[in-house]
C-alpha cells in the first residue's frame, strides 16, 4: 500500500465572495481545502503547520483510524490544539471505508472554512460495485461569512443566544448567481450527453441540514459516509453536516444549462434559518440554442420533515457477497441517549436565549464541558481528576420526551465531562431520542472512530415493545453521521473494536458548543498492539 506524505498549512488567506473582501483560515490557501486521494488500505502522514494566529487542530471525518486515536482531532479529546507557530504530524490509516469522506478543522468552528474532500478508491484491482463513471466531480456544500466565524462564535456563547447565520452558502466555494455579487465565479459543470458522472456530495455547512437536486435530472445514490448502498433513484437528496452522498447523474436530457441548488432543511424556525439558494450551473457541451434562463430543481420545502426523512430512510446498505453486513445481533450493551436542547438560567434573566436564558444542549441531561487535558492523554497516563466515567446508560428522568412545556427542572441540564468505558469487543446498541424541552430538531449525531449500522428510526417516542420488531438486520446503512429526526429516534449498532478515545457529538456546531456531546472509552484488547503508543510530539497542552 501507498504512503503519501502531504503537508497542510494553516494559515489567514485573503478571499472575495459577495463583493466582501476577507481573510479566512485555510489550509495551504486553498478554499474548499485540497482533496486527497488514497486507497483503501492505504496509510497517508499529514504534517500539520500551523501558521495562524488561532489554535487548530484537524479530523479525519469517517476514517476509524484503528487503534489510532492520537491522530483523530477533536480538541481537548484526543489531542490539544496545535498552537500558532506549532505543528503536529498525523498519520490517517484508510483500513475499512471506500467511496467518499472529508477532512476539516476540530476546533472552535474553523471548520467553516478549514475543510477539504477524501476520495478513497477501493484497493488496486478492485472496482465499484456499480458501473464505472466517465467523470468524478467533488461537490462540496459550504458558507460564507462577511464576518470572522470566531467573532460569531464567541458572541453566541457571550450572549448565550443563536449564533448569526451566515451571508451565503456556497457549492465548492461559490455562493451562485442568486446571491448578489456572485455570478462570476459560478461553480460550471460542463457534460458530454450521454456520459455518467457521478457527484461526492459533502455537507461542510456548520449548522443546517441541506436537500440538494438538479433540474431535470434525478440522482442514482450508489453510497453514503464511504459505504456503498443500494441503487436507487430521488428527485433531490437530504445531507446532514458531516455526511457525504454518491449519486450518479446520467447526462441524458436536452442539451441545454441546468441548475443544481441545495438550501436547508430546518425543521424548526430558528435564529440559524436561512431560507436563501445556492446554485451551481450544469452546462452541456455542444451547438445549441440555450433557453434564456437555466431550468430550476423541485427542492423541498424548508420544513417538509417527511420528505427529509423520507430520503434517509430509504439508504440501505449492499449487503451482498463482496459487501457483507455485519450488524451485531448479540447485543451486550443497550443505551438510550436523550438530545435535548435546553436553556440555562442567566443572571437577571440578562441572556440572549429564550426567556433570557442561555442556550445549552445535552446528552442524557448532561451538558459536556471540554477539559483542560485532552481525554486521551488523561486516560492513557492516568491522570486523575480530568474526566468521570459515571456517563448514565439512561436519562435520569422518564418522561413523555416529545411533550412541550415540561417543568424548567427538566431543562437544566448538568454540567459536565463524563465519558462511558466499553470493554473492547462488546456490542452496543444506542437509541437516539429528540427531545422537545426548549424545541425541536434535527440532531445529526456523529461517532468517531466507527461506522455503525442505522437499524431502525422513526417519529415521536421511542416504543422499546414494537419499535424493535421492525428493526433492519438485513441491510442497514452503514453510517458515520445519522440525522436523529426532530421528535423522534434512531437506533445504532456497532462493535467497540478500536480501542481508543472517541467523540460522539451533534454536528450542528452550536449543538456541538452548548454541549450535545459524550465520548466513548474503549478498552484495550490488545496490550501488544504498539498502535496505542502516542506518536513522539503531541501537541502540549
Ligand atoms: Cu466531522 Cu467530530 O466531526
Ligand atoms: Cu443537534
Amino acid at each position: 500500500h501507498a504512503q503519501a506524505r502531504y503537508t497542510f498549512v494553516v494559515e489567514e488567506t485573503p478571499y472575495t465572495r459577495l463583493c466582501n473582501d476577507n481573510t479566512i483560515l485555510t489550509v495551504n490557501g486553498q478554499f474548499p481545502g485540497p482533496t486527497l486521494y488514497v486507497n483503501k488500505g492505504d496509510t497517508i502522514i499529514v504534517d500539520v503547520i500551523n501558521n495562524a494566529n488561532y489554535n487548530i487542530t484537524l479530523h479525519w471525518h469517517g476514517v476509524s483510524q484503528p487503534r489510532n486515536p492520537w491522530s483523530d482531532g477533536p480538541e481537548w479529546i484526543t489531542q490539544c490544539p496545535i498552537q500558532p507557530g506549532a505543528n503536529f504530524t498525523q498519520t490517517i490509516i484508510f483500513s475499512n471505508e471506500e467511496g467518499t469522506l472529508w477532512w476539516h478543522a476540530h476546533s472552535d468552528w474553523a471548520r467553516a472554512t478549514v475543510h477539504g474532500i477524501v476520495v478513497i478508491y477501493p484497493e488496486n484491482g478492485n472496482s465499484y460495485p456499480f458501473p464505472k463513471p466517465d467523470v468524478e466531480v467533488p461537490i462540496i456544500l459550504g458558507e460564507w461569512w462577511k464576518s470572522n466565524i470566531y467573532d460569531v462564535y464567541d458572541e453566541s456563547l457571550r450572549t448565550g443566544g443563536d449564533p448569526n447565520i451566515s451571508d451565503a452558502y456556497m457549492i465548492n466555494g461559490q455562493p451562485g448567481d442568486l446571491y448578489p455579487c456572485s455570478s462570476p465565479g459560478t461553480f460550471m459543470l460542463n457534460v458530454d450527453y450521454g456520459l455518467t458522472y457521478l457527484l461526492r456530495i459533502i455537507n461542510a455547512v456548520v449548522q443546517d441540514i441541506h436537500f440538494f437536486a438538479v433540474a431535470n435530472h434525478s440522482l442514482t445514490v450508489v453510497g453514503s459516509d464511504a459505504s456503498y448502498t443500494k441503487p436507487f433513484t430521488s428527485d433531490y437528496i437530504t445531507i446532514s453536516p458531516g455526511q457525504t452522498i454518491d449519486v450518479l447523474l446520467y447526462a441524458d436530457q436536452k442539451p441545454d444549462y441546468y441548475y443544481m441548488a441545495a438550501k436547508t432543511y430546518a425543521s424548526v424556525f430558528n435564529a440559524s434559518f436561512d431560507n436563501t439558494t445556492t446554485t451551481a450551473i450544469i452546462q452541456y457541451n455542444g451547438n445549441y440554442t440555450p433557453s434564456s434562463t437555466p431550468s430550476f430543481p423541485n427542492l423541498p420545502f424548508y420544513n417538509d420533515t417527511n420528505a427529509s426523512v423520507n430520503f434517509t430512510g430509504r439508504l440501505r446498505s449492499l449487503a451482498d457477497v463482496n459487501h457483507p453486513v455485519d450488524v451485531p445481533t448479540n447485543i451486550t450493551h443497550e443505551f438510550f441517549y436523550t438530545l435535548s436542547v435546553n436553556a440555562f438560567p442567566c443572571p437577571n434573566s440578562s441572556c440572549a436565549g429564550i426567556n433570557g436564558t442561555r442556550l445549552s444542549s445535552s446528552v442524557n441531561n448532561i451538558s459536556f464541558v471540554y477539559p483542560s487535558i485532552d481525554i486521551l492523554e488523561a486516560y492513557y497516563n492516568s491522570i486523575n481528576g480530568v474526566f468521570g466515567t459515571q456517563f448514565p446508560d439512561f436519562p435520569p428522568l422518564v418522561f413523555n420526551y416529545t411533550a412541550q412545556n415540561l417543568p424548567l427542572e427538566f431543562e437544566i441540564p448538568r454540567r459536565a465531562t463524563e465519558v462511558r468505558v466499553l470493554d473492547y469487543n462488546s456490542t452496543i446498541e444506542l437509541v437516539f431520542q429528540g427531545t422537545n424541552l426548549l424545541a425541536g430538531a434535527d440532531h445529526p449525531m456523529h461517532l468517531h472512530g466507527f461506522s455503525f449500522y442505522v437499524v431502525g428510526w422513526g417519529l415521536g417516542n421511542f416504543d422499546k415493545d414494537k419499535d424493535p420488531l421492525n428493526y433492519n438486520l438485513v441491510d442497514p446503512p452503514l453510517q458515520n453521521t445519522i440525522a436523529v429526526p426532530i421528535n423522534g429516534w434512531t437506533t445504532i449498532r456497532f462493535k467497540a473494536n478500536n480501542p481508543g478515545v472517541w467523540f460522539m457529538h451533534c454536528h450542528l456546531d452550536r449543538h456541538m458548543s452548548w454541549g450535545m456531546n459524550t465520548v466513548f472509552i474503549v478498552r484495550n484488547g490488545n496490550a501488544s498492539n504498539a498502535r496505542l503508543l502516542p506518536p513522539p510530539s503531541m501537541p502540549p497542552c
